[in-house]
């Protein structure tokens, strides 16, 4: 491992362990709330070497808006560019799972990592394939090298039972014409998507593939295209972390994805992929010490895709 890069890990983690930790955990998901919210992981893996980690690494957490990303992919590889028909790539400025600017964009979601768009792509996926939520956890075991990633049924459950707001989303687009199957149906799918859980060290693997232009690098299978791949990084640039993508971007200058879990995972294609878990999140619903973390990653090793 880099020595460099090891060495900057460890001095951000102890300073920012030692610091005030700000926040509230999302609690919206009562599931999500039961978390012991003092926990704190990262880990980093270079293309072609192992991952290194601090703190608690080894510990899987509800990856929830991160695993959009993973469901963009396997969308995508499947539809091509005909899934710029139903979800735009345009930042909302908005917040994640708000409902405002569906109407005058005609149930067409600004982009596939608001919940309204990654709506969307788990409808497109219902009817893609045949048992989509086996398939979609083949998939994400698939890149992660790990046959034991599982989706969370009580998560999924209880953010079923509070989801008024994405019956909503769902609804509405589905007035316009933009979802196909039955809203039930999706909004049981995507709950479950989100509900996948994972460690620091097995978002890094997850993520790799994107960081080396869609080929996996534990075995060479291409997951995506070059092209491909770099949409989906210029997607999460622009759009992974909702009204604080600008800042996310001003701050750390790598593409990444926060999900409300507390995680984010960043990646600077060609070197590496960096995730953070800590799960007291800013107003914006981004991990506060994940967000910090990676300001102060990138600036001290002065790399960033800028
Ligand atoms: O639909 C929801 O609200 C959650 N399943 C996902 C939201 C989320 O992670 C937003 N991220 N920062």
């Amino acid at each position: 491992m880099n020595q460099h890069y090891q060495n900057i890990i460890q001095g951000i983690f102890l300073q920012i362990k030692n610091e005030e930790n700000p926040g509230e955990v999302a609690s919206y998901i009562p599931e999500l709330a039961n978390i012991d919210a003092d926990q704190f992981a990262v880990s980093i893996k270079p293309i072609n070497e192992d991952a290194h980690s601090y703190g608690n690494h080894q510990t899987r957490f509800s990856i929830q808006s991160i695993s959009k990303v993973l469901l963009l992919c396997l969308v995508y590889k499947h539809t091509g560019e005909k899934i710029w028909e139903r979800v735009d790539v345009e930042p909302s400025g908005n917040p994640f799972n708000s409902l405002v600017q569906l109407e005058s964009d005609n149930g067409i979601p600004r982009n596939p990592f608001l919940n309204a768009g990654a709506i969307v792509v788990s409808d497109m996926l219902i009817d893609l394939l045949e048992d989509p939520k086996k398939e979609f956890l083949e998939f994400i075991r698939d890149i992660t090298d790990s046959e034991t990633i599982c989706y969370s049924e009580n998560v999924a459950k209880s953010e079923l039972k509070i989801g008024y707001r994405n019956a909503a989303l769902c609804n509405f687009i589905k007035s316009f014409g933009n979802i196909k199957n039955n809203p039930d149906k999706v909004l049981e799918l995507y709950s479950l998507i989100c509900s996948v859980e994972m460690s620091t060290v097995e978002l890094c693997n997850a993520f790799t593939f994107l960081a080396n232009g869609g080929k996996k690098v534990s075995d060479g299978k291409v997951i995506l295209t070059k092209s491909q791949t770099k949409r989906v990084n210029a997607i999460m640039q622009t759009c992974g972390f909702y009204d604080e993508s600008g800042e996310f971007s001003f701050r750390v200058g790598l593409p990444g994805k926060s999900g409300v879990g507390g995680g984010i995972v960043a990646l600077l294609p060609g070197r590496y992929v960096i995730a953070v878990w800590s799960p007291k999140l800013n107003p914006k619903g981004n991990s506060y010490r994940g967000m910090k973390f990676l300001e102060l990653f990138t600036t001290a090793t002065e790399e960033s895709i800028f």
